[in-house]
């Protein structure tokens, strides 16, 4: 025998019970609309050209490169304030600065040249020279905690940043949006925003581009053309590293896996003991000569090699090379002319002598109508939209 409630009594519970029913439905509702799914990214590559590599645990979404793009702009990221990784890397010059070497937070010389960061999503190494880093966000802790030399200086200031980070409006929005399943801002999540920014930093729409991937013939004039062809040519042999669609042999896509023989010795220079560069003494006090990937493998034969960086944007990236003693292009193909660089500093070998020099470093003679050729191409490299458009600039505080 089942007991029955009393009708009225019945009643009362089944409208209390959808009552329940709707007001959790409703909560439920809003907490969906609050914790919305991120938006997947959507690269905009050349027609059928492969997307860049992306750690497993680091998707690209729309919402964390928004936040990226904040976090890229934020002199609060920096141990003074003062600083942002824009400081060094600025937009309107594919996100180099201009300079020889920049200043870091505590006002210390970095001694190495700002790099650009454009098509950096593809690169397989990171730096001027090293071979442990596995990808940007493993780099990004570089410039964010490096203690020798401090770029923004963040070792010791964590707490305060995050801190400053949690109690602003707008931060809070975009760290929600970004990483919904968190439940507190933290350096971690930091470091991968940035690192999405950075990786949205693609572009292929260069005069070269147009030529190249999208099938337009008249993109490159017949002065450019022939820049190209002797870029490519055995008698220069500037393919050899500056290969690929980056023009640096340091660069795969998704579906590549390779360690590509990735650093080399050009005959910059060739330190012959380790004393400092004696005219750089005064604003580089206490730095050591660069020994390229020597201080990071700790291999005699490492030392001097750097990693060829891509030609991207080359024409606005000056000054060249990673400690920026090249000031022009013209300069660079000067460089290469001669196999390499005489002693320019006291105490310094002949860098066209230096012994690990690479064979494809073997001089050439240009005429002046081949010169102008290759700056042609140079210039086919520049890209105007990734140095102007919205997306990668300073975000409206608003
Ligand atoms: C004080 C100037 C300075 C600041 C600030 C700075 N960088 Fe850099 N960046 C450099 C220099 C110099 C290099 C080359 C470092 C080397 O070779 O050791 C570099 C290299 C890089 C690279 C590697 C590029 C490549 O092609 O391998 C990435 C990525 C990068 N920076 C991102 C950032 C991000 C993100 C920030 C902000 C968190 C930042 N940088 C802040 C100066 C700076
Ligand atoms: C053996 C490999 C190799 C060859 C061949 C080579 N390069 Fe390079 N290139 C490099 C490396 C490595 C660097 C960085 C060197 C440094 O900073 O110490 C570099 C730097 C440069 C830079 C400066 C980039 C910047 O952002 O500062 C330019 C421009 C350049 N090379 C153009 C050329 C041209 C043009 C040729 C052919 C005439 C050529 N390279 C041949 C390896 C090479």
């Amino acid at each position: 025998m089942i007991n029955r409630l009393p009708l009225p009594l019945a009643k009362y519970y089944v409208v209390f019970g959808l009552g329940m029913l709707l007001v959790c439905l409703v909560i439920a509702f809003s907490f969906a609309c609050l914790r919305s799914e991120p938006t997947p990214y959507v690269w905009h590559l050349p027609p059928g050209f492969p997307e860049p590599p992306v750690p497993p645990d680091n998707p690209m979404t729309v919402e964390k490169v928004e936040l990226g793009r904040h976090l890229f702009y934020e002199k609060q990221l920096s141990g003074n304030g003062l600083q942002s990784c824009a400081s060094c890397h600025q937009q309107e010059l594919a996100f180099t600065d201009g300079v020889a070497m920049p200043v870091g937070s505590t006002g210390q010389v970095v001694n190495r040249n700002s790099m650009s960061l454009v098509n950096v999503a593809y690169s397989s190494h990171f730096t001027w020279a090293h071979n442990g880093l596995a990808n940007l966000e493993q780099q990004i802790l570089i410039p964010l905690f490096n203690e020798q030399p401090v770029e923004m200086g963040l070792t010791g200031a964590q707490e305060r940043v995050l801190a400053a980070l949690a109690s602003d409006k707008q931060y809070q929005a975009l760290f929600a949006k970004a990483f919904p399943e968190a439940k507190s801002i933290t350096m971690d999540n930091v470091v991968k925003a940035l690192a999405c920014f950075v990786r949205s930093i693609v572009s292929f729409r260069s005069a070269f581009d147009r030529y190249a991937y999208y099938g337009d013939d008249s993109a490159l004039s017949e002065q450019a053309l022939e820049g190209l062809a002797l870029f490519m040519s055995e008698r220069l042999e500037c393919r050899h590293c500056h290969s690929g669609f980056n023009f640096a042999d340091t660069s795969q896509h998704a579906s590549e896996k390779g360690e590509p023989d990735a650093f080399h010795v050009t005959g910059l220079y060739y330190p012959l003991g380790s004393s400092l560069q004696p005219q750089l003494q005064s604003v580089l006090a206490g730095i050591e000569v660069d020994r390229g990937l020597y201080h990071v493998s700790g291999v005699e034969t490492d030392k001097d090699r750097f990693r060829a960086p891509s030609l991207r944007n080359i024409a606005v990236t000056a000054p060249y090379m990673h400690d920026g003693s090249i000031q022009s292009l013209e300069e660079v193909l000067d460089f290469y002319s001669s196999a390499g660089r005489p002693a320019i500093y006291d105490g310094f070998g002949d860098g066209r002598l230096h012994p690990h020099k690479s064979l494809f470093i073997k001089g050439f003679s240009l005429t002046e109508a081949e010169k102008a050729a290759l700056m042609a191409f140079f210039l086919s490299l520049t890209d105007n939209d990734v140095l102007s458009e919205a997306r990668w600039s300073q975000p409206r505080n608003d």
